[in-house]
């Protein structure tokens, strides 16, 4: 099984949207998916339309294995399975920053999925806290939707030193400019300037009102609207996910 944490400091940038649309894609090529939302606002599990079966406290999640069985749900598109939120989830981070071997409780839980699962997405809280230091312990990537503008850049290299100066074995981070507006001149100089010097992916994901009507449909863009140019982009960006792994392997 290999683990995307779908990661960034930042809040709104198109974690949750990226999380869903990549989990559906990947599970409608036949790969066993499990999507776990990790935010307390549930934006994933409202999307797929779960309700958890049961709503354990943050403590009960990371002690009792038998609760990952409880709640992971299938969702109503073949091979993709979800781990919903509910409120009390946010107490997490405390719930870990209690525990003795506090940045590896996810990755334990998280190897008793291994047999079950091609691939786990993590949609993860726009936090730098115990719960995403247990991310970057668990995730094989990181796959980081950057919005391009001077702040987003900046909390993207944030995140990257933290990452190498707390990390012996950092995850492989696959960044992407994410809501790109091509009228903005700020959001184009941005890109020209990073193309040649970072590891962003080619695939961009430009800001559309299909990709927010996620929200009325309450299904992945690719699902509802198969054809549209939102769902052909976020087709490319899961195959150049697969290329990066595929050289990374
Ligand atoms: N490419 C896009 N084009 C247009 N709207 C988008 C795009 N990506 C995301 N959005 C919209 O922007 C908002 C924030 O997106 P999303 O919830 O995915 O961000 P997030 O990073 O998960 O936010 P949070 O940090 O709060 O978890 C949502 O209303 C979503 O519909
Ligand atoms: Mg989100």
């Amino acid at each position: 099984m290999k683990t995307f944490g779908v990661y960034n400091l930042k809040g709104g940038v198109g974690k949750t949207t990226t999380a869903v649309n990549l989990a559906y894609l990947a599970a409608k090529e036949g790969k066993r998916t499990l999507l776990w939302d990790l935010d307390p606002q549930r934006a994933t599990t409202f999307y797929l339309k779960i309700m958890p079966a049961a709503k354990p406290s943050a403590k009960a999640l990371i002690q009792d294995k038998s609760m990952l069985d409880r709640l992971i749900k299938p969702t109503e598109y073949a091979n993709l399975d979800l781990f919903p939120a509910h409120f009390k989830i946010r107490h997490l981070d405390a719930a870990l920053g209690e525990m003795k071997r506090r940045k590896k409780q996810l990755t334990r839980l998280i190897d008793t999925l291994a047999a079950r699962y091609d691939y786990l997405f993590l949609d993860c809280p726009p936090t730098l806290s115990f719960l995403s230091e247990n991310v970057f312990q668990a995730a094989d990537y990181l796959i980081i939707p950057v919005i391009p503008t001077t702040l987003s850049l900046q909390t993207f290299k944030q995140v990257k030193k933290y990452l190498n100066k707390h990390f012996s074995n950092p995850a492989k981070l696959i960044p992407f400019f994410s809501m790109v507006d091509s009228r903005k001149i700020l959001h184009r100089k941005t890109m020209e300037a990073l193309n040649t010097t970072t590891n962003f992916c080619a695939t961009t994901i430009p800001s559309r009102a299909v990709i927010e009507q996620m929200g009325t449909h309450r299904a992945p863009v690719p699902h509802f609207s198969p054809k549209s140019d939102a769902a052909q982009d976020y087709q490319a960006l899961w195959k150049e996910v697969l290329r990066r792994m595929e050289q990374n392997a």
